[in-house]
């Protein structure tokens, strides 16, 4: 096997430089070959142990140092439980090879070292970092299921303390830029150029000629105690509390074996944690929730943020100038996102008070980041600068794209359209936020509706990774590829779905509350119903997220669906959950959070607790609804509807089926997404099949599995993108 993706470069003064460098790939990663490398250069350190003086270890790389092969752990299966712990133990055996010579070791971290690459540089004795754009250091395995299984549990423990170690580092899979990784003693220094991170290397080894770690150390003891220790002992039980909050009860492996990796290693020596820590890795990696998270949160977002949906051979364009039309909650987050992508802002609504005020929200989130440290304040001062806050459509002159945040309304939507259109850019893009208007009908009422495209936003747009695009009957094929590049210019993610009523995900999203709500007309103790959801892992409870979009809406949604159904000549088919809505609305008066008060109390727009009426009027005493299904009935919920999307060619690929599922609507993260699931659930599609038969059976038509699904598990074709 080839062992050549650790360059070896020695000076005449005895200063050894190891480049990570892997020939074969565009970054490092911890593969079979690194592995075979690392071998290769301990026995040589070992060998010339006497002519050297020094090791830097630094990248030829974009990235440091990419971290685990994640092609390969993603195949791992139980039968390689050996082979992966195996392989575990052999790169921690190598890195404590080199942190034990007895020379100083220093990682030079020029690009961005997260997980393996982090890890190798823990093992370093000095951690310089360049203060670049693109460096970032952390350990973020966690949100791929996994736990730091090349001693990363174990020095983050060593080198922090257990508390700070899991909080810090390990349970959030925080990335620290070069800064806060300084203030959070992740690096000891950073260097404002290569010449000064090499500088600052060759002067630390010069420096301390017998560097040795603070764990090998006469004398040392973990930072803060270990459970040993009373005082320690006595906040441990806090530590699950902490987690089940965390994960609220979800299916969620890793966090868990993450503290226990962390305990368990704290109260033994180094060479035993290496390999508790290696334990628990290898039972994360063969299991299937790592499998389902590496999938969603490293392959299938890799893909759609390259291009899944975006036609091809259309050449990139940039926006420039952007129009945004309305001020409100949705245009002022837009503004901002926009902005703050370096594009030029105009934010106009009806007076120049409402604009300001949306400009406002701009201002309020760039001193909070000011104040956080997380940029300057001249960095924020040029961000809103950005921004011109207007009344005046003339002010439109010259702008590329429009994307209108107006009043859910047809008519108002197109009215300002024509209000701008001849006033804009001649190519202008023309983008609409609505979130359930039919963008092919939008469409008809602009001058240009092959430039006419849907851009659907969620709420806080600061926040929300997710855009949703949606095309129209007449949407031409060059505006959704500029729609695209505008969205990824934001640093979003977009998936790309045709027009239909609610899209994707605001369609999905109404199973989930629909499900939820209509084991409250069965009678189900409204209390169980938001725990169930919670455990599955959703993260907002079903009657508390219905509450904050409001009962009149989805009301207004059904009964416009149900014209539409009847006008077809159909019959419509009601939800159990409707009867709920309706008398919450017309008897109770309780319409949401907006309102003062829906299946929540509030005050002062706070939640306080469920409405007791709600048990009073609905609960039924006795309704034994087993738990379990009241859990898989809102997963099901959505991921059958997302099959008949994908057969009704609303969604053209899985992988934007379960980002979008993942990014915009809550969907688990465990599961992977939404088709993920079925995929990954017991006895695979088959496995679904059946149990989709069987809540039909007990809870209604709807969980009857599509035809489209039926016929794949007879195939045993798991939901893939070729
Ligand atoms: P909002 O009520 O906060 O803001 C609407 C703004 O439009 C107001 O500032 C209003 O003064 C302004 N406006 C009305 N007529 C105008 C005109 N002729 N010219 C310029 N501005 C005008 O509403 P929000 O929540 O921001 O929603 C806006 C759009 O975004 C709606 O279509 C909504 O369906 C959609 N949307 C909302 C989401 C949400 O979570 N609220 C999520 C995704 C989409």
């Amino acid at each position: 096997m080839a062992a050549d993706t650790i360059r070896w470069e020695q000076d005449d003064t005895g200063v050894v430089t190891l480049v990570l460098d892997d020939p074969r790939h565009s970054a490092n990663t911890m593969n079979a070959e690194f592995q075979a490398s690392l071998a290769v250069v301990a026995d040589r350190l070992e060998s010339l142990r006497d002519t050297v003086r020094g090791v830097i270890v630094t990248s030829a790389k974009k990235t440091f140092f990419a971290g685990g092969d994640l092609r390969e752990l993603i195949q791992a299966g139980p039968e390689d439980a050996r082979r992966i712990f195996d392989s575990s133990m052999a790169v921690k055996r190598d890195l404590r090879r080199v942190e034990t010579l007895g020379v100083p070791v220093v990682a030079a971290v020029n690009g961005a070292a997260l997980g393996g690459g982090y890890e190798i540089a823990l093992a370093c004795h000095h951690r310089i970092a360049l203060d670049a754009p693109g460096t970032v250091v952390g350990l973020p395995e966690v949100t791929l299921g996994l736990l730091p299984g090349a001693g990363g549990v174990t020095r983050t423990v060593r080198l922090l303390g257990i508390a700070d170690a899991l909080l810090k580092v390990l349970l959030q899979g925080a990335r620290y830029t070069p800064r806060r990784a300084l203030e959070a003693a992740l690096v000891h220094e950073t260097a404002d150029s290569h010449e000064e991170l090499l500088a600052k290397a060759r002067a630390f080894i010069d420096a301390h000629p017998e560097s040795r770690q603070p764990w090998d150390t006469p004398g040392y003891r973990i930072p803060g105690g270990t459970p040993a220790d009373p005082r320690f002992a006595a906040n441990l039980p806090a530590f699950p509390a902490t987690l089940s909050k965390q994960t609220a009860g979800a299916p969620y492996p890793a966090p868990r074996a993450i503290l226990a990796a962390a305990v368990e290693g704290a109260q033994v020596d180094f060479a035993t944690a290496q390999t508790v820590e290696a334990r628990y890795f290898t039972s994360l990696v063969t299991g299937r929730t790592a499998k389902n998270m590496i999938q969603a949160f490293f392959f299938d977002l890799q893909a759609v943020n390259s291009g899944t949906g975006r036609p091809g051979d259309i050449p990139a364009r940039e926006v420039r100038k952007v129009l945004v039309l309305g001020a409100g909650m949705m245009g002022a987050g837009i503004a901002y996102a926009c902005a703050r992508a370096g594009i030029d802002v105009v934010l106009k609504d009806v007076t120049a008070e409402a604009a300001a005020r949306g400009k406002g929200y701009s201002e309020r989130l760039c001193d909070k980041a000011v104040d956080r440290g997380r940029t300057t304040r001249e960095k924020a001062d040029a961000v809103l600068a950005r921004i011109t806050p207007t009344a005046d459509p003339a002010d439109a002159a010259g702008c590329d794209a429009v994307i209108e945040a107006v009043f859910e309304d047809t008519a108002l939507k197109q009215k300002v359209f024509q209000e701008v259109q001849d006033l804009v850019a001649p190519d202008a893009l023309l983008c609409s936020n609505t979130s359930t208007l039919p963008i092919t009908a939008l469409a008809e009422g602009v001058a240009r509706p092959a430039d006419f495209i849907g851009l659907h936003f969620f709420s806080p747009v600061d926040k929300m990774p997710l855009v949703e695009i949606i095309k129209g009957g007449r949407t031409g094929e060059e505006t959704l590829a500029r729609a695209f590049d505008l969205v990824r210019q934001i640093s979003k993610t977009p998936i790309v779905v045709n027009d239909s009523r609610g899209f994707f995900t605001s369609r999905v999203i109404g199973k989930f509350i629909n499900e939820g709500v209509a084991m409250v007309a069965e009678g189900v103790e409204p209390a169980s119903v938001e725990q169930a959801a919670a455990q599955a892992g959703y993260p907002a409870k079903v009657l508390a997220l219905m509450d904050e979009l409001t009962l009149t809406l989805p009301r207004r949604i059904r009964d416009e669906s149900r014209r539409a159904v009847e006008a077809n000549g159909g019959t419509w088919l009601p939800h159990p959950a409707e009867a709920v809505i309706d008398r919450m609305v017309e008897e109770f008066g309780r319409t949401g959070r907006g309102g003062g008060a829906g299946f929540y109390d509030y005050t002062d727009g706070k939640r306080d607790g469920l409405w007791p009426g709600l048990r009073e009027h609905f609960t039924r005493p006795g309704t034994e609804v087993p738990f379990l299904d009241l859990q898989e009935r809102m997963l099901f919920a959505e991921s059958l509807d997302t099959v008949r999307l994908l057969d009704e060619g609303v969604l053209t690929s899985v992988a934007e089926a379960n980002i979008g599922s993942l990014l915009g609507i809550g969907f688990p993260g465990w599961t992977g997404g939404a088709l993920q699931y079925i995929n990954g659930y017991e006895g695979g599609l088959p496995g679904f099949v059946a149990r989709a038969r069987e809540l039909a059976e007990r809870y209604g038509e709807r969980f009857t599995p599509p035809a489209s699904l039926v016929e794949r598990a007879g195939r045993g074709e798991p939901y893939r993108d070729r």
